[in-house]
């Protein structure tokens, strides 16, 4: 545990504040602070639209992004981090004007933009902006400083979406709920070109110590799950980069479209899951259900173009989302049965994660043989309850379920076992984190 690099909240604000004065001047900053999002079940059905499913996320108490900011008068922002491989940028709100247009109808008018880290800022500005007329008149300057993986599965590009809400928000004297801001900063990630849901935003806005936050997809409902901060640790290793360079966005979104629209439209014809062909091309979608495949065009583009004739999985695809949403339901009977030893809940927790591992890989085909070794490395661990791919994958962050005993060797053992031998410091360059559930977004005094 020692080894890992923790700088107290408070050292870090100091020195990011010193830097904030470098860039931007002396004068008032504000401090907004949203946790890594960790998800226990419920991955990759936050888009289904046909069957009422949930996820079951936390905020980590450890791990963050800090947003501190000033705001400005002229309509700019100008934003920068910490970390030199984020290169500092600037727009203006008016670059997103959208007059009078729906935002989804604004969006997919347009090609998505390149991939930059200022997409996430844009994409929730130019919403904010689109929701209240046009009228923002105030941007801000900020800089950014985290400890959560960039690009890892634990969501840095959400948290920096729904800093960059609030701030603006706040710029502008807008008054919110946290509700309402992880909803906006849902719709707003759509500007950077994924057709995600709400997971990853309501959990960083909605987070609370000691608790995890049961997600209801279908209400958009959410309600608190305790989950023990003591004596168990959540372990969160990154492999590698998801890139979501096209080849990642366009399979994340096949699926997303394979259950927003082409599940759907199929059970339009015949109601039962299980009779579901077990694959359909877009072509032949066009041909059966023409009004599904339109929307499909709308919202999918790259994906008609690209895939029009390759066979998209169905039944495998539903089986994975029925199964989630059974995994979930037995979560939240098993965290708030008062009758189970907390360890009887841990490991019967644990076991939960290797089952929904086990349909990612197998059923959702999101794994990396990169992701399976570095699982079956920590799996090896003799105190492990459990462990899976978490977020989006093709990459990213392993999480895994262990004593709080243990975290020192676990450690250890994935450092020895699978960063050392590709030349990696997983502890040095940050890729492992050891949460508990922590507070969501929050304003540092
Ligand atoms: C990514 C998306 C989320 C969710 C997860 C998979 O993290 O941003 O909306 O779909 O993948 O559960």
């Amino acid at each position: 545990m020692s080894r890992i690099p923790q700088p107290a909240a408070e050292q870090r604000v100091q020195s990011a504040l010193v830097r904030f004065r470098q860039l931007y001047g002396a004068g008032l900053v504000r401090v907004l602070r949203a946790p890594a999002r960790l998800n226990i079940l419920g991955e990759h059905v936050d888009y289904v639209s046909y069957l009422p499913t949930a996820s079951l996320p936390f905020g980590s108490h450890e791990h963050a992004m800090l947003m501190l900011w000033r705001a400005r008068d002229d309509g700019q922002v100008r934003g920068a981090s910490i970390n030199a491989a984020f290169a500092p940028f600037a727009f203006a709100l008016q670059d997103g004007a959208q007059k009078g247009r729906n935002w989804e109808e604004w969006l997919t008018a347009q090609p998505p933009p390149a991939a930059h880290w200022s997409n996430y800022v844009k994409g929730a500005c130019f919403f904010a902006q689109w929701q209240q007329s046009n009228e923002l008149t105030r941007g801000f300057d900020f800089l950014v400083d985290s400890t959560i993986p960039p690009r890892g599965g634990s969501s840095s590009s959400s948290a920096l979406t729904v800093l960059a809400g609030a701030a603006l928000r706040h710029a502008n004297q807008i008054a919110f709920d946290h509700a309402a801001l992880a909803q906006a900063s849902a719709r707003a990630e759509w500007y950077c070109g994924t057709r995600g849901g709400a997971l990853d935003h309501t959990a960083i806005c909605l987070a609370e110590r000691g608790q995890a936050v049961l997600l209801d997809h279908a209400t958009g409902g959410t309600a608190l799950v305790p989950l023990p901060s003591e004596g168990y640790r959540w372990v969160t290793c990154f492999s590698h980069e998801a890139d979501k360079g096209n080849g990642v966005m366009l399979a994340y979104n096949e699926r997303a479209a394979v259950a927003r629209l082409l599940i759907p439209a199929l059970l339009a014809e015949q109601p039962s899951l299980d009779a579901l062909p077990p694959a359909i091309t877009l072509a032949e979608l066009a041909r059966r259900q023409p009004q599904a495949f339109a929307e499909c065009e709308r919202l999918f583009p790259a994906l008609v173009r690209e895939r029009r004739d390759m066979p998209l999985k169905l039944f495998d695809r539903a089986r994975h989302h029925q199964g989630e949403a059974r995994r979930v339901r037995a979560a939240v009977g098993l965290l708030r049965a008062t009758d189970l030893m907390p360890d009887a809940t841990m490991r019967r927790l644990g076991a939960l994660l290797n089952a929904t591992h086990e349909s990612l890989r197998d059923l959702y085909e999101v794994s990396t043989s990169e992701v399976e070794s570095l699982r079956n490395v920590l799996l090896t661990d003799p105190q492990m309850y459990g462990a899976r791919l978490m977020g989006g994958g093709f990459g990213g962050v392993v999480l895994a379920l262990t004593a709080e005993e243990n975290v020192a060797a676990l450690i250890e053992r994935v450092q020895h076992d699978w960063y050392a031998p590709r030349g990696r410091d997983g502890v040095g360059e940050g890729s492992i984190m050891v949460s508990t559930p922590g507070a969501g977004l929050k304003e540092l005094q």
